[in-house]
């Protein structure tokens, strides 16, 4: 199994947390989130811990919503030490409806309005991530009028591939977010910032990209980072207390994608940071990461309730499922790479080569092609697995299908945590 919260019973059946998925499914319906609460808790303490255990004090990682997002989660986060990373209004609100402390939240967006400033300054989230000098002189100015200071970190981009998708990729220097180092506007950047009366600039961001899983890319951000803070100590006396090093560690989406040593990634970088703090003799920062994917990928999974099997002869076998590119986007976008198996049917022999389609009316809805699956029958039940993290929040209502609902499994129970949609919340904002 991929994952070893996840197990087959002595009826065959697929089980998360203990749970079986055939009777997960009959309580809640399909298709259905399930996410596996200890699993969840296990990986915030990882990076709790290790960050604790490895970095200067103060250092802790920050939830990235986008990832996944909905009230219950937040309290999770909070009493596991977690901080968060949000990217709209709509997110800070989830969070401080979910009991989440505002001061814990660090506000990131590249193009945050007027609205968008004033709301999280009067929710008084902790931190900004300032991407732009349009936004400096917004928050600097509304800052001002409420007579608040405000905390802020300057996200800045380092200019490293790390070799990962290109549409996810968010640390080359071609891209949107942040001000880049190597022409020089980082500089300025920094210049404007600390000229800023309403503002306290506590040190800089940088997001490399996403699924990436070795710590070396991550210490590369790291060496130009430091040398950027160094020519800024030079430059205006401004020492960083704080590097936010942004998301991006991997999971397991595949029996062959190898398993990521957080811990051991960490210490590396830890490490490292702290050698190349003493070459400069440079005081050691604290450290902020914001991890997504690798906090609540593996502890969730999808299950569909299969149609029928229909085969184009001479072609190929597709398996349709009631759910699809609606509730995982992901394949459809990125041709993401997922393990699907057949939950209520694990132990029959796997020896029907298919592609597993969605009920969208797009021939892109797909979640998965050319994999092993028993010869499924109507009412079968399939399982997607790690789909914890950006499934949840990019679903969309395409052909007007509801979502599903999201259950939380923990000691051996399941609770509603999400509801599924229905027919009334989908004409709730038609006039
Ligand atoms: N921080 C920043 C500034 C980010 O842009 C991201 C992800 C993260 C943190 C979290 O990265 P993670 O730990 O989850 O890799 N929709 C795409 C992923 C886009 C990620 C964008 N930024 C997907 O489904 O793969």
């Amino acid at each position: 199994m991929l994952y070893d919260n996840l197990a087959v019973n002595e009826q065959g059946h697929l089980t998360v947390g203990g749970l079986d998925t055939v009777a997960l499914a009959e309580e809640f319906g399909a298709p259905l989130y399930v996410l596996d609460e200890d699993k969840l808790r296990e990986n915030c303490r990882t990076y709790v811990q290790a960050l604790r255990e490895n970095m200067p004090e103060g250092s802790y990682p920050l939830f990235a919503g986008k990832a996944l997002c909905f009230k219950g989660l937040y309290l999770v986060l909070n009493e596991e030490g977690m901080g968060a990373d949000v990217v709209s209004p709509g997110e800070i609100y989830t969070a401080l409806a979910g009991g989440f402390p505002a001061e814990k939240l660090y506000f990131h967006g590249n193009n945050k309005t007027d609205e968008d400033i004033a709301y999280a300054l009067d929710s008084h989230v902790g931190c900004f991530i300032v991407d732009n000098h349009q936004e400096l002189a917004r928050l600097d100015e509304a800052a001002g009028v409420r007579g608040i200071r405000q905390r802020v970190l300057l996200r800045v981009t380092p200019g490293i591939d790390p070799h990962t998708l290109q549409a996810i990729n968010t640390g080359r220097i071609d891209c949107q977010f942040g001000v880049p180092i190597e022409t020089g506007q980082a500089a300025r950047f920094v210049a404007d910032a600390l000229s800023r009366k309403n503002l306290i600039v506590e040190g800089f961001h940088s997001h490399i990209g996403s699924q990436i899983f070795e710590a070396e890319p991550f210490c590369d951000a790291v060496d130009i980072l430091l040398d950027f803070a160094q020519a800024m100590r030079q430059a205006h006396g401004f020492v960083a207390e704080t590097l936010n090093l942004g998301g991006g560690f991997g999971v397991r989406y595949l029996e062959s994608d190898p398993v990521v040593d957080i811990p051991g990634n960490i210490r590396a970088l830890a490490q490292h940071l702290r050698q190349g703090c003493a070459e400069k003799d440079y005081p050691v920062p604290k450290v902020l990461l914001e991890p997504g994917r690798s906090i609540v990928a593996n502890a969730g999974l999808t299950l569909y309730r299969v149609g029928g099997i229909k085969t184009i002869e001479g072609y190929r076998s597709y398996v349709t499922v009631n759910g699809g590119m609606t509730d995982n986007p992901r394949y459809a976008l990125y041709k993401a790479p997922y393990t699907v198996v057949p939950a209520s049917r694990m132990n029959d022999a796997r020896e029907v080569t298919c592609t597993v389609a969605g009920r969208c009316c797009e021939s892109g809805d797909l979640i998965q092609e050319n994999i092993q699956l028993p010869e499924m029958q109507r009412d079968d039940l399939l399982a997607v697995l790690t789909t914890g993290a950006y499934n949840f929040t990019m679903a969309s209502n395409y052909n007007r299908l509801c979502r599903p609902a999201l259950v939380m499994v923990r000691n051996g129970k399941a609770r509603l945590a999400v509801r599924r949609q229905t027919f009334a919340d989908l004409v709730a904002c038609d006039l």
